[in-house]
């Protein structure tokens, strides 16, 4: 028996007892391992599995086992490298299956135009909190909830107070008119509440503070009653105040106003713009590494990075701005749980094991560093090449200087624009940038896996590069900004935009795919439908002629199609398609071509 026969009948492989058992139990492996990636196939991966044991013995499921684990990928193109197990080195550079998804952020059919401000419940003033970007997600929130309200909003004050102390009001960040605009068609925006409400308003206006995480019911039940009575309303503290999952029409506002409403003033796009071209004049492509490595978020963090007395007393000194911490762990311990960002030091040793030479250019997105120079070092010996803002310009930077945001604004454009972006915490900056890069496009964002790393760390002495390198990458799968890392609703909505990332429609106008049984070619005509004549009715065993009548069905190939790229059995690259109708394909291929518009 030929193994690619074998495989055709698999999409899981385990079906028929033959010579090639052993490679095909691996491919099925492989399947099972991207299951556990998704946990809620679990639930199909365990069918999968007993269907496959009982097809051991029986042959008869054959198909059925291949119709679930097409059902299994629907709505979902995983991409794999040729080979598809997963483990060859990929484009450190560009996420090769980016270019199968676009951001897509569009109202639907039969949203409601915005309401009118003088017919709105009332004026929604909003204090955001804490530092630009962590005010970016708030104000974004609070659009959201002004639509939910059918309130007027009214531009947001900018925190004052937080730990950055900084004075920059919004219009000093963000553009207003353009912000204003750009949402004429979701809310009314407003610059001040008009002077008819103001003489009547409290001073100061009366404020609320919601729960963190609040559904929109609860701001219809608790704050609109309260809108509608007093006409203006101030909500403090406004962070992370609305629920991470909400309806697909407001988490595509959400991305409206993220990725569309906020433009930077035109002195930080301008200065932005100017470090980001001294860069690329360097360069064709450029890293730019978001250390975090800052006293504040250290002590935050709990971390301890084995310097004594010395580190524990001046981190300890920090600490004591924050009421409620938790306890302290004992030494090391926040960071062997992946709490604490990498050093300056390990995060050049992940990327030069991850295949970045020494000639790759970095720019580096910080404030102050703990531990300064020193901490530094390392990581520009690993990098000669090695640029912050203040080494590409020092004049036009100190009109600035005073203002942490606007230094903010100016590193998120940079690393924004970067060719690689790499994380080194899960701040709010991190979270931002992932979800806006996967928005615009997938360009990678890499976050360091620090739980698997941090072990690593410890044991890099006593291995060769080689399989320090070879452990770094595998340790990396799954943190590399690929487009079907992440499951959509588990992570925060910053970070991964679920419902604003689209996959392109495909059009298979030529494609040759060999029948794995008669070897003739599949053909496919321009409307992507398969044509009835090179189908090749199954003879061989139940499981064949029950593919085979299948195959007669005519599917038509279209925009829900799936593509699962697999190892044959040979070892050879193979395909299996799914369709809307649940019907699949397989066989080795190439050539394979691929239009998508
Ligand atoms: C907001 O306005 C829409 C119609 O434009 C209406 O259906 C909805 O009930 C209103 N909601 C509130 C809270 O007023
Ligand atoms: C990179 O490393 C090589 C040796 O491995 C060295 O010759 C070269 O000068 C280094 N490049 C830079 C930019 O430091």
């Amino acid at each position: 028996m030929r193994g690619s026969k074998a495989w055709r009948n698999s999409g899981g492989a385990l079906v028929l007892a033959n010579n090639n058992h052993r490679k095909k139990l691996k491919y099925n492996q492989h399947r099972w391992h991207r299951c556990w990636l998704w946990p809620p196939v679990m639930v199909c991966g365990v069918i999968l599995f007993a269907l496959g044991l009982i097809s051991l013995f029986t042959g008869h499921v054959a198909s059925n086992l291949e119709w679930y684990s097409q059902k299994l990928v629907k709505h979902r193109f995983w991409y794999n490298k040729r080979g598809g197990s997963g483990h060859e080195s990929i484009d450190i550079w560009k996420s090769e299956s980016s270019k199968f998804y676009y951001g897509c952020s569009e109202r639907g059919p039969n949203y409601a135009p915005p309401v009118h401000e003088s017919l709105s419940n009332g004026y929604l003033l909003i204090a955001a909190s804490g530092g630009l970007n962590q005010q970016r997600t708030g104000i974004t929130d609070a659009v959201v909830v002004a639509r939910i309200l059918n309130a007027t909003l009214v531009v947001p004050e900018l925190d004052h107070y937080s730990f950055w102390k900084d004075d920059s009001e919004f219009a000093n960040i963000f553009d207003v008119d353009w912000f204003i605009s750009i949402l004429a068609k979701d809310i009314p925006v407003v610059k001040r509440v008009p002077d008819k409400y103001m003489r009547a308003l409290e001073k100061p206006p009366y404020t609320m503070r919601v729960p963190r995480k609040s559904e929109p019911q609860y701001y219809l039940d608790e704050v609109l009653p309260t809108l509608l009575r007093r006409h203006v309303v101030q909500l403090t503290k406004f962070d992370y105040r609305l629920a991470n999952d909400l309806s697909e029409e407001l988490q595509r506002l959400r991305c409206r106003v993220n990725y569309h409403a906020f433009r930077f003033t035109k002195p930080l796009h301008k200065l932005g713009h100017k470090l980001v071209m001294k860069m690329r004049n360097m360069a064709n492509r450029y890293i730019a590494v978001h250390l975090r490595f800052e006293p504040d978020m250290l002590a935050f963090s709990g971390c301890y990075y084995g310097g004594g007395d010395k580190e524990r007393y001046e981190l300890g000194e920090i600490r004591k701005r924050w009421t409620n911490l938790p306890d302290l762990l004992p030494d090391g311990e926040q960071r062997k749980r992946g709490k604490c960002p990498l050093t300056p030091h390990e995060v050049g040793l992940m990327l030069r094991a991850l295949g970045f030479n020494n000639d790759t250019y970095i720019y580096v997105a910080s404030g102050e560093i703990y531990g300064g120079e020193e901490t530094l070092q390392p990581l520009r010996e690993l990098f000669p090449n090695f640029y912050t803002k203040e080494m590409l310009v020092t004049e036009e930077l100190l009109p600035f200087l005073p203002f942490s945001s606007r230094l903010a604004a100016i590193d998120y454009i940079v690393c924004d624009e970067s060719d690689v972006f790499v994380t080194n915490n899960n701040g709010n900056m991190a979270k931002i940038l992932a979800g806006r890069r996967r928005y615009m496009g997938h360009k990678r964002t890499i976050r360091p896996n620090a739980r698997k790393l941090g072990a690593l760390f410890l044991q890099r002495e006593k291995m060769p590069w080689t399989t320090f390198s070879s452990k770094v990458k595998s340790a990396q799968r799954g943190f590399m900004g690929e487009p079907d890392e992440m499951k959509p609703g588990r992570a925060d909505f910053h970070e991964y935009p679920s419902s604003c990332i689209c996959k392109k429609p495909f059009i298979f106008s030529y494609m040759s795919l060999e029948d794995p049984v008669s070897n003739a070619p599949l053909a496919f005509n321009s409307q992507g439908e398969l044509s009835a004549s090179s189908l090749v009715p199954r003879g061989e065993g139940p499981s064949n002629s029950e593919v085979g009548s299948q195959y007669t069905d005519t599917p038509v190939i279209d925009r829900d199609l799936s593509l699962v790229t697999g190892e044959h059995s040979e070892g050879k690259p193979a395909l299996a398609f799914s369709t809307p109708t649940g019907i699949s394909l397989g066989g080795s291929s190439e050539p394979l071509t691929l239009h998508w518009s």
